[in-house]
């Protein structure tokens, strides 16, 4: 059987895994690609550093990327190194070298898919990304091949593994949040930097190169609105919990009247609907076609295998010949027109949590309730437990949820109430969805 050779930049916890895979499977791999994918060489930063790997041919690791770049044989290169530089620099040398790419690296597309996917097409190479979102998930092959008859109306999910987990340790276990990221840590989960996963930006950044594939849009990913595990605390689970919804961080792509509607949110999700299903690393994102209907993808979206597979699979497209008909008719990030335009955040629509800590006063509920009348802000629901314990001035939770208005009307009388002096500074607002 023919051979492609391959090599690996970077063997962390993603890189190690498609060793394996390659290693461990070839024949397998060989069955479906009909060609033999030959591990040539791998790049490391530190040679002594193990892989976790013991059947890792003689000579294979390689600390200097001109064996990769220079040798004519390696066709095809996953490139698993995480963050922008060196790793931008990398791919351009790749690409540069004649090589067709696979890369897991979503923060690099998201920041420069533009520049990257104009060289690879002057330089006739291709670039595969199903790993950059939705880790084990054929989200991409799906959105840019089989709902191609369709106009996508819609994307919601979570998109962010490290997040979930840690909020169904918090909310399932009991645990603590630093335990939680800690172990998301060394499950191999998290990026480099967390932050990136707490904060909402890793979300953003998969929800700015699914908007591309889906509607066309080039958005930097960091105007996104996004927000992330900051936005609440384990009282808000809680009470979501009592409220009968569970808090999840979704990314949200959907077409209002031809606009663009993309946020990564905080979210109360009533409990029994998919999304508020999902837990631990898994990852799910539903997806609506005028043409499908509704469709949920859920699987496990972060983690050495899950990724693993889907950069190999990447591989064997790439070898196969598959990546260059579709990377060609795609034109990704290329220079072609979008009419959709993006709807300003405080123009979304939604119903929303709030939760002030209140002064246990008469005439403190007729001005909250007051200030939300004045926003036109119509009450869905209020809840005012006794305080748990005594405190002096006496101060109680008070939760409210309301109907649907705009981001704008909400944001306005949440400040408003923010600066009554009965309420207390630090106060929680989160959307809510019924799916
Ligand atoms: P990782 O465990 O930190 O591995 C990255 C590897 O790159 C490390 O082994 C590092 O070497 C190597 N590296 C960094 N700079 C290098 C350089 N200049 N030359 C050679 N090697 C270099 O990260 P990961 O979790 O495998 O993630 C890799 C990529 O996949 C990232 O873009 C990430 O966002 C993406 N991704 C990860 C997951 C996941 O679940 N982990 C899922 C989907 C996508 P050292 O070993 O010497 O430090
Ligand atoms: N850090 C990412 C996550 C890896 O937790 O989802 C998968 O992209």
């Amino acid at each position: 059987m023919e051979k492609t050779h391959v090599a690996i930049v970077g063997m962390g916890t993603v890189g190690t895994g498609v060793a394996r895979l390659l290693l461990d499977h070839g024949d397998r791999l060989a069955r479906h690609a009909g060609r033999v994918l030959w591990l040539e060489k791998s790049l490391v930063r530190d040679l002594s550093k193990s892989r976790g790997i013991d059947d890792l041919p003689e000579g294979i690791l390689t600390t200097d990327l001109s064996e990769i770049l220079e040798n004519p044989d390696i066709q095809v290169v996953a490139h698993l190194v995480g963050g922008i530089e060196p790793a931008r620099t990398i791919m351009l040398q790749l690409l540069e070298a004649g090589k067709d790419v696979v890369t897991a690296n979503k923060a690099l597309l998201a920041q420069h898919g533009s520049e990257l996917f104009d060289r690879a097409r002057e330089l006739g190479r291709t670039i595969a990304f199903e790993a950059s979102v939705g880790g084990g998930i054929p989200i991409i092959a799906n959105i840019t091949q089989c709902f191609t008859a369709n106009q996508i109306l819609s994307l919601r999910g979570i998109l962010n593994g490290t997040s979930n987990y840690i909020l169904t340790q918090m909310s399932e276990k009991g645990a603590e949040y630093a335990d939680a990221l800690l172990n998301a840590q060394q499950l191999g989960y998290a990026e480099a930097d967390p932050a990136m996963d707490v904060d909402g930006s890793d979300a953003a950044q998969k929800l700015a190169i699914l908007a591309h594939l889906a509607f066309g849009v080039q958005v930097n990913w960091k105007e996104i609105y996004r927000r992330g595990l900051e936005a609440f605390t384990l009282e808000d689970i809680q009470y979501a919990d009592k409220l009968d919804y569970r808090i999840r961080l979704i990314a949200t792509a959907q077409l209002i009247d031809d606009n663009l509607e993309l946020h990564v949110s905080p979210t109360l999700i009533r409990k029994g609907r998919p999304l508020a299903e999902v837990r631990g690393a898994y990852n799910a994102i539903s997806v609506v076609g005028d043409a499908v209907g509704d469709m949920f993808f859920h699987g496990q979206g972060a983690g050495q295998m899950p990724t693993a597979s889907a950069v190999v699979a990447d591989m064997i497209d790439t070898a196969a010949g598959r990546t260059d008909i579709t990377f060609r008719r795609l034109e990704l990030w290329s220079d072609r027109q979008c009419e959709i335009e993006l709807i300003p955040y405080p123009r979304t629509r939604g119903r929303y949590y709030m939760r002030f800590l209140v002064a246990d006063e008469p005439g403190v509920l007729s001005e909250i309730t007051g200030i939300l009348g004045k926003h036109k802000i119509s009450i869905s629901s209020i809840i005012q437990h006794e305080p748990k314990e005594p405190t002096e001035p006496r101060k109680v939770p008070l939760i409210i949820m309301t109907h649907e208005c705009e981001e704008i009307q909400a944001s306005r009388a949440h400040l408003a109430i923010e600066q009554l002096a009965s309420v207390d500074e630090k106060s929680y607002r989160l959307r809510v969805s019924e799916n």
